[in-house]
């Protein structure tokens, strides 16, 4: 929805005028490389879409913080005094949780009005969670320090983790830092070589030289996924622990090169472990390979990375399924593709794909075609263009 048009819903919803409406947007995201490497300290490479979250806010004169949305018909409506009450809640909790997390880091909240309007796919592994958590924490931020007369910019790293730690205690979800910092901190055609360790990062230019991004969704209901996600970081857990007794100073994963994997690798004597263990420190060394092959324009080593990684995923890491290992086998059937891997957490989710300009029709036709045929599912396809990260959008 257009802003004009979101801030008469607001009115038509909450009353008022429009005067004194706040606009804040904050974007989804899609890996290139690095996958399941945030949390164990590793490297990844995420870039900002243009599918994002968007909110209108209003400050209010209680505590209460309202909810809505343009495409749900229910509100919710919670105190900022008993935020501990709506974890349960389907809809609603990643930006309460937000708020909790906001109050406990000492931001002197003030009750708002919100409403949601979301172009991102849901539950399709683009980090819709991390928009609407990050385009929250700025919203909220942002007014609290108004209303109590604080003269500073809201740090967007600092609503990354906060957005982080919203879904790790509050959504209950595990995961790392990488979909919030990619939503907070994007820049239009670039994509962010984040570290995940002590969260130093660059924006490395995208030059994709006639070459699209394409996203393949495989439209599959995701099951059980957070449960698997959080088995994969324990057996990672369990990986390190055994390496540092050889390897001491190590912290994480991220800390140990291949190497030094290759040197003490038989001391993780569960095959299943050794296997995750491997693909995160290979993967780590592929990021690095990654940004190297843009900085050098080598776009057709950036894609072999790209499929490495894929196979990586599917073989040592066993996140893939049959649906995203349908969706890149096909991709790369196309003339023009230069790359095709998972990205996201996996069981389901998307795809991302490099291809030429000129193959994008043919793709999408093809791929859908034979993901059709092979899996009965219809995906969906989109041509997104790499965006800026969470920001006020201010009008004249
Ligand atoms: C999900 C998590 C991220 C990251 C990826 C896998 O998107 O939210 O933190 O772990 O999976 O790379």
């Amino acid at each position: 929805m257009e802003v004009q048009e979101l801030k008469k819903r607001f009115i038509e919803i909450y009353g008022g005028t429009e005067e004194g409406l706040r606009v804040f947007e904050s974007p989804g995201r899609v890996n290139l490389i690095g996958e399941h490497t945030d949390y164990n300290g590793g490297f990844v490479l995420p870039a900002a879409l243009t599918m994002k979250t968007t909110v209108v806010a209003r400050p209010r004169t209680d505590r209460r913080v309202n909810l809505a949305a343009t495409d749900l018909d229910f509100r919710v409506s919670a105190s900022l005094d008993s935020l501990d009450e709506y974890k349960d809640l389907k809809w609603g909790n990643y930006q309460l949780g937000v708020a909790d997390e906001l109050q406990k880091a000492g931001y002197p909240l003030v009750g708002c009005d919100l409403l949601y309007d979301d172009t991102v796919p849901h539950g399709g592994g683009l980090s819709s969670s991390a928009a609407i958590e990050v385009a929250t924490a700025l919203a909220l931020a942002t007014l609290s320090y108004e209303a109590n007369g604080i003269k500073k910019e809201v740090d967007m790293i600092e609503m990354a983790k906060i957005g982080q730690k919203a879904e790790n205690n509050y959504v209950g979800v595990n995961c790392g830092i990488m979909d919030q910092f990619a939503s907070a901190m994007g820049r239009k055609n670039h994509a962010i070589f984040l570290d995940c360790r002590d969260l130093s990062y660059k924006l490395v230019p995208l030059n994709l030289k006639g070459c699209k991004i394409v996203i393949s969704n495989t439209n599959k209901k995701r099951s059980l996924a957070s449960s698997k996600y959080n088995e994969r970081r324990s057996e990672c857990e369990k990986g390190l622990k055994i390496l540092k007794t050889v390897l001491p100073q190590a912290t994480c994963l991220g800390d140990i090169t291949y190497e030094q994997f290759t040197r003490y690798k038989d001391l993780i004597e569960n095959e299943t472990v050794r296997k995750r263990v491997e693909h995160v420190i290979s993967e780590n060394d592929r990021v690095k390979k990654s940004v190297e092959a843009l900085y050098e324009d080598d776009l057709a080593e950036f894609g072999r990375l790209m499929i490495q990684s894929h196979n990586s995923l599917r073989d040592l890491y066993e996140v893939t399924g049959i649906e995203l290992d349908t969706l890149v086998e096909e991709a790369l059937k196309i003339e023009g593709v230069i790359g095709s891997r998972m990205t996201g957490a996996g069981f389901g989710g998307c795809t991302v794909s490099i291809v030429k300009e000129e193959a994008v029709d043919d793709f999408i036709e093809k791929v859908g075609a034979k993901y059709f045929d092979r899996t009965g599912l219809k995906a969906s396809f989109y041509a997104s263009e790499v965006g800026d990260g969470g920001k006020e959008i201010k009008q004249a």
